[in-house]
């Protein structure tokens, strides 16, 4: 069954000049504008591509470059000033007038075994930031905006998604809506795309990297904008969910929204389960993030957990071996500082754009972020220095440390993984980082295994990574 609909356009490979690379470049220029890549002091025009018009595309000769708009005679370049890859035939989707395409971003070290098996994709991205391009009707739409609590959807007439290396399009069935509960008092706002709600009855379901729907969580209250994300990233590499996230930056209706994090809807299936196959499913569904992601409501499982002896001493191992895996600051730290490159430029864009609806604008400013990245700002303790401080007094408590001396994991063979045409295969263990054993005393908690000891086993991850990074679910 073909049930990848989107249209996956690989990197031009047309037969073009052997010494000529091939440019793109996602740009808004203003009426009438075009957009060109400058090599060596001579301009070629880029053409827009015809399913994403904000895509601009054409092969130049290889050189130093800059893009920049053009109009008439006038051209305006961007500020960053590029250099290709060594060897480099194409640049991959950048965007205009951002200096990092793609920022070498150290990968979380995993910790557990998924405990249930995921579906591999590329929607967890962490080392560039994405482009999502809507059209959708504007006076549903505008409504919505203007007065966020009140329920309605409006339609998505067009979406594009373009990361450095896919584009990925929908046309009409897509419908967004606003997101999240204390969030609807912001001025940027959160939103939920659900790619099925106008779907006929019967029709073909449309996924997006096996997903039918998802959100877009505008970080509204963290100057960072990277807690969430770091959370679902510790919460994968501790194997507990499945739940992923990354940056894109976010344009409707061509105004721009600013930067968020695309995040799976813990409501909906991660994916059609008919397509997964194997029941994984049930056991994830039960796994509600929502419930274990605010402090006050994982509180009482913590201390359940603690209450038994028997879950006290795996919840102790569990704590020890994340932070010997990953939470603690010689992991962390480099992590941070590459997400400081990668995403200032956004979030020096994020924290121009006057919000569109009408709740608390917040003043963050650039200096906040990176500030924020490390040390305590504007009374919220930084995050390095929040993991800093945690490692060290579970390392003193506990009387371990946070070296990573634990035995090498090895291959993981579980899971399933979307193929470069979109269908679910086997994962053969070749792509894959995770693997190594469940944790120790939870036997049944192997990778694929569903029912309560999964659960149990799961929570216990959860439950550790409350304990640990409560400071990064605000
Ligand atoms: C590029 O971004 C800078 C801010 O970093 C801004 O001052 C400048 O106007 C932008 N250039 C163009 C051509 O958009
Ligand atoms: C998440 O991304 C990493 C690479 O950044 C990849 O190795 C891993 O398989 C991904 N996980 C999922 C569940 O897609
Ligand atoms: C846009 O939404 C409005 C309000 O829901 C609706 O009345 C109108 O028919 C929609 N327009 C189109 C073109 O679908
Ligand atoms: C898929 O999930 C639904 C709801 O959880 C369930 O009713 C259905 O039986 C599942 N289908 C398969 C093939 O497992
Ligand atoms: C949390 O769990 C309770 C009880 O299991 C359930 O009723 C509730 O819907 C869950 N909340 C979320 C956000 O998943
Ligand atoms: C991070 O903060 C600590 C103090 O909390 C400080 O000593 C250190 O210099 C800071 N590092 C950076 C890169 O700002």
């Amino acid at each position: 069954m073909k049930w990848w609909t989107l249209s996956l356009m690989a990197i031009a490979t047309a037969a073009v000049n052997a010494a000529d690379v091939q440019y793109a470049v996602v740009a808004f220029p203003p009426n009438g504008a075009g957009v060109a890549v400058s090599v060596g002091g001579q301009n070629h025009a880029l053409a827009a591509d015809s399913q994403v018009p904000n895509l601009f595309k054409g092969s130049a000769p290889a050189g130093d470059y800059q893009y920049v708009l053009t109009n008439g005679q006038n051209a305006t370049p961007e500020l960053p000033k590029r250099k290709l890859a060594d060897g480099a035939t194409s640049t991959g989707n950048e965007f205009f007038n951002r200096t990092h395409t793609t920022v070498d971003v150290p990968a979380l070290p995993q910790a557990f075994n998924p405990v249930y098996p995921p579906l591999f994709t590329g929607f967890n991205k962490s080392n560039e930031v994405a482009t999502i391009i809507l059209q959708v009707n504007s006076t549903a739409f505008d409504a919505l905006v203007k007065d966020p609590k009140q329920k309605g959807k409006a339609q998505v007439t067009s979406f594009a998604y373009v990361s450095s290396q896919e584009v990925f399009t929908f046309a009409n069935t897509p419908s967004i809506e606003t997101s999240g509960q204390s969030t609807k008092d912001f001025a940027k706002q959160s939103y939920a795309i659900d790619f099925n709600d106008l779907t006929p009855k019967g029709g073909q379901k449309s996924l997006f990297y096996g997903r039918t729907a998802v959100k877009l969580r505008a970080e509204a209250t963290d100057p960072t904008q990277v807690r969430e994300k770091l959370y679902l990233d510790c919460l994968a590499a501790a194997g507990a969910t499945t739940l992923s996230g990354s940056f894109v930056r976010v344009f409707i209706n061509n105004q721009p929204y600013g930067l968020y994090t695309l995040m799976d809807d813990a409501s909906t299936h991660l994916i059609d389960n008919t397509t997964f196959g194997n029941g994984a499913e049930q056991g994830r569904d039960s796994v509600a993030y929502g419930n274990y992601s605010r402090a006050g409501s994982t509180r009482p499982l913590v201390d359940l957990f603690l209450k038994s002896p028997y879950y006290k001493g795996q919840f102790e191992t569990i704590l020890q071996t994340l932070v010997k895996r990953f939470f603690n600051p010689r992991v962390m730290q480099p992590r941070l500082e590459a997400w400081a490159t990668l995403l200032k430029e956004d979030i020096e864009w994020d924290y121009s754009i006057p919000g569109h609806s009408p709740g608390t604008q917040n003043s963050f400013t650039v200096a906040n972020f990176i500030a924020n990245l490390n040390t305590t700002d504007g009374g919220m303790e930084g995050i390095n220095q929040w993991i800093t401080t945690r490692a060290k007094t579970l390392t003193q408590q506990l009387q371990f440390n946070d070296a990573d001396d634990l035995p090498a994991l090895g291959p993981y063979k579980q899971g399933a993984r979307l193929d470069s045409n979109g269908n679910v295969v086997p994962n053969d263990g070749s792509s894959v980082t995770p693997g190594g054993s469940a944790p120790s005393g939870s036997n049944g908690a192997k990778g694929g295994t569903s029912g309560s000891s999964a659960l149990t086993t799961s929570s216990l991850l959860v439950a550790t990574m409350v304990v640990l990074a409560t400071v990064f679910s605000l």
